[in-house]
């Protein structure tokens, strides 16, 4: 079955407690958490203090996203914050085996990003090392934008290079799913649908999670 992934990034800020709630309550497999940092992404979204708070609530598993430069300085406060999923952008680690080896080693699972222009195939070398492989599918930095059609393909090709190399990667992508590019993802071979504007912004968020649920 389809993993879903709400972004708290689309949340009412004003009543985060009412959202996990309501997280809480839904069949959301995990929660997803986008942190920048006004450098690698052009916003600045949420930091620390913000993460602490919602561990304490939250019951799903947190699968937080890093959109900053050397992510690798954040492991042991992540893994502190009981973090299940640390995904750091390819583009931002100089050293990403390393940076994948410490996250093991703080005892989270690994989970490797990629932009939209940057190529599956430069993960050769590190897929068999990773818990999951996340495709951003919009420019990162902002909820609320527009599909990137290209990433249907390349979820082929990942879920290709996946079964080559015998890895037990999954394949999560982030950006502008919604009713008509959720199914479309699945079929192309998408384990996790992470999801922000969709869920939060729907009049029955726990509704919009089912349906997902189901494809
Ligand atoms: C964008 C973030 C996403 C964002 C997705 O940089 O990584 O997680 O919240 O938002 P939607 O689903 O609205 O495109
Ligand atoms: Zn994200």
């Amino acid at each position: 079955m389809t993993k879903v992934s709400p972004s708290l990034l689309a949340a009412d800020f004003l009543h985060l407690d009412r959202e996990i709630q309501m997280i809480n309550h839904s069949e959301a497999d995990w929660l997803h958490l986008d942190v920048m940092d006004g450098m690698f992404v052009p916003n600045i979204s949420f930091g620390f203090p913000v993460l602490e708070a919602v561990a304490t609530i939250c019951q799903k598993p947190l699968d937080v996203h890093f959109m900053i430069e050397r992510p690798e300085r954040y492991i042991a406060q992540t893994a502190k914050l009981g973090a299940m999923m640390m995904n750091v952008h390819q583009e931002a680690t100089v050293h990403l085996h390393r940076t994948v080896q410490e996250i093991h080693a703080a005892g989270m699972k690994a989970g490797v990003t990629l932009n939209p222009s940057t190529p599956v195939n430069t993960l050769e070398d590190i897929i068999t090392d990773v818990d999951m492989v996340l495709l951003m599918s919009v420019n990162p930095g902002f909820g609320g934008q527009k599909f990137i059609e290209n990433t249907i393909v390349k979820v082929k090709r990942l879920r290709q290079l996946i079964a080559d190399s015998g890895s037990h990667a999954l394949i999560e992508v982030d950006g502008g799913v919604q009713g008509e590019t959720a199914p479309r993802l699945v079929e192309a071979g998408v384990d996790v649908l992470v999801s922000g504007s969709y869920v939060f912004k729907a009049t029955d968020p726990e509704a919009v999670i089912h349906g997902l649920k189901q494809l």
